[in-house]
């Protein structure tokens, strides 16, 4: 079996107690926290920045920090994340002019690198800088908003995507962002993910270690 990494989105989380809320979801059994950050610009919404991860290092927050960047242009705010304790950071090939150096560059500062691709954006953009990625991000809503459901079309998406990993050779995780639920994480595995985003699958459930172990439950079933 993969090793399955369940990443709570605090984008759906209380912000008021954000300390509070992602150490809820860690004891509660997340192994990570993805970290949405939107600019009002590639995306049409505004979050948080380096900061707030550097308060939640501060905070106390062990785990790896998954920053996912929607903001345009990223070469600035990958450094300042290295800077703030981020473990991966991805971004969106349309985002940066230059993906290839901008890879190089998270890698060179410490950090995990990632792609995140759209949903109508095809695998092209992965095939020339395979060698330069740690993960490889599907996203299966259009990014900006918790709470959209689930487009099909991303299983099979994953399907090609697994398969690129598989036969490049290379240690690089395959992760999927939108409308996760304990009804479709089993299908989403199947098709080849094995790292998970859920916002307001948990963070809008009562009890956050029940939301997680049925994840896990339906992962290992
Ligand atoms: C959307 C974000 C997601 C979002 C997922 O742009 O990238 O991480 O928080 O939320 P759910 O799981 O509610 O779809
Ligand atoms: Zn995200």
């Amino acid at each position: 079996m993969p090793d399955f990494k369940i990443a709570p989105s605090i984008l759906s989380a209380d912000f008021a107690r954000l300390g509070e809320e992602v150490d809820a979801v860690l004891a509660a059994g997340a192994d990570w926290v993805h970290f949405d950050v939107m600019d009002n610009h590639y995306v049409p919404n505004l979050t948080i920045g380096p900061m707030v991860c550097q308060a939640l290092r501060k905070h106390g927050v062990e785990a790896p920090i998954d920053v996912h960047l929607m903001v345009e242009p990223v070469d600035d705010m990958i450094r300042m994340f290295a800077d703030a304790g981020a473990t991966y950071i991805t971004f969106h090939p349309e985002a940066s002019r230059h993906v290839d150096r901008s890879l190089q560059l998270i890698r060179s500062l410490g950090c995990k690198a990632g792609l995140v691709l759209n949903p109508a954006t095809g695998l092209d953009p992965v095939k020339y800088v395979v060698d330069k990625l740690d993960m490889l991000l599907l996203m299966s809503v259009n990014p900006g908003f918790g709470g959209q459901k689930f487009i099909p079309a991303a299983l099979g998406k994953l399907r090609e995507a697994r398969r690129l990993i598989d036969e490049s050779g290379l240690d690089i995780r395959l992760e999927i962002d939108g409308g996760v639920t304990r009804d479709n994480i089993a299908e989403i595995a199947a098709a080849g993910a094995d790292t998970f985003v859920a916002g307001s699958a948990i963070f809008n459930a009562d009890d956050y270690a029940e939301a997680i172990a049925a994840m896990r439950r339906e992962l290992s079933a």
